[in-house]
């Protein structure tokens, strides 16, 4: 506790000259999702019950849907499955470019919700998983150490401490602003809810620029002391992804113990009309550089 006070300090210190002004470079919008992230039909690396479907399919059964300032992405929730067959269909998104120093802002409505639902916005360099470093911005997963390969390949993990900043509450409060800043020598996250009444401005109205010193005290902050960013973390992709089961969400005792029936698996082939809450509905995402 002490020595956390006391990088965190050191930290403030070390990197009070530096500017915390950005520009907007990339306004990610509605349709444009569809030009500027691909959608990866792969093989879930944390091996949901899922079935990753490319862009065309993803359109085709409505799974993505991008008009005016809404992007949604959802699991099938219309299908039984199979037991020896693909998992279910979902989606899986990853930004065209990468980012070194930046801040991002998603601005989100709505974020899959319900037993065997795991989602994640996050960043990474996926040819060089988990080498380049992971941030999940959202997520459930906690841990102190940048370095993917230390925890499980969990990477910098942030459990907002609010109750709305996940799942059902998050949701009913009309979602929120998650947002983070990487530096050569720290990450930082923030999440304001919907109805906060300290949302900095260029971040409530998507701004062309921001500045990160009005954004108050981070949800997260990761110092260059737990974690050396320099050599962990190269540029990285946003990726946004709806896995369901699988390493983590799959744990029995997590699934189970979180109320969810049966085995999650066998859950995800057999309710289909369980999953219609999970989708994530994402009103921007914007890079400022
Ligand atoms: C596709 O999904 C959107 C968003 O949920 C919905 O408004 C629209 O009606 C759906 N389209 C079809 C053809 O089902
Ligand atoms: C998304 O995929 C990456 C691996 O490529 C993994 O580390 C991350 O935990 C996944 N999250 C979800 C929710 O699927």
């Amino acid at each position: 506790m002490f020595s956390s006070l006391k990088s965190l300090v050191l930290a403030s210190l070390a990197t009070s000259a530096l500017a915390t002004t950005y520009s907007l470079t990339d306004n990610h919008v509605g349709k444009d999702f569809l030009s500027t992230f691909t959608h990866q039909a792969i093989a879930d690396p944390t091996h949901g019950r899922v079935n990753y479907v490319d862009q065309a399919t993803a359109l085709a059964q409505n799974l993505t849907f991008a008009s005016g300032n809404t992007l949604i992405m959802r699991a099938d929730s219309r299908t039984t499955l199979s037991a020896s067959g693909p998992g279910r269909n979902s989606v899986r998104i990853r930004s065209v470019k990468t980012y070194t120093t930046h801040a991002v802002v998603f601005d989100i409505r709505h974020m899959p919700q319900g037993c065997a639902t795991w989602p994640a916005a996050w960043e990474t360099l996926e040819s060089n998983w988990p080498n380049s470093g992971e941030v999940d911005i959202t997520g459930t997963s906690t841990s102190l150490n940048c370095d993917a390969n230390v925890n499980g390949n969990t990477g910098c993990g942030v459990q907002a401490p609010t109750t709305n900043s996940y799942g059902p509450s998050f949701n009913s409060n009309g979602g929120g602003w998650y947002a983070m800043e990487r530096t050569s020598t720290f990450i930082k996250v923030w999440f304001w809810p919907r109805n906060s009444g300290s949302v900095p401005s260029g971040v409530k109205n998507g701004g062309s620029s921001v500045d990160t010193a009005n954004w108050g005290t981070p949800t997260a902050f990761f110092p260059n002391t737990n974690c050396d960013i320099n050599s962990h973390f190269g540029p990285n992709n946003i990726i946004i992804n709806l896995t369901l089961c699988g390493d983590w969400a799959g744990i029995p005792s997590l699934y189970n113990g979180a109320g969810c029936p049966g085995d999650c698996v066998s859950y995800v082939n057999n309710n289909p009309s369980a999953f219609a809450n999970a989708y994530w509905d994402i009103a921007a995402v914007r890079v400022y550089q």
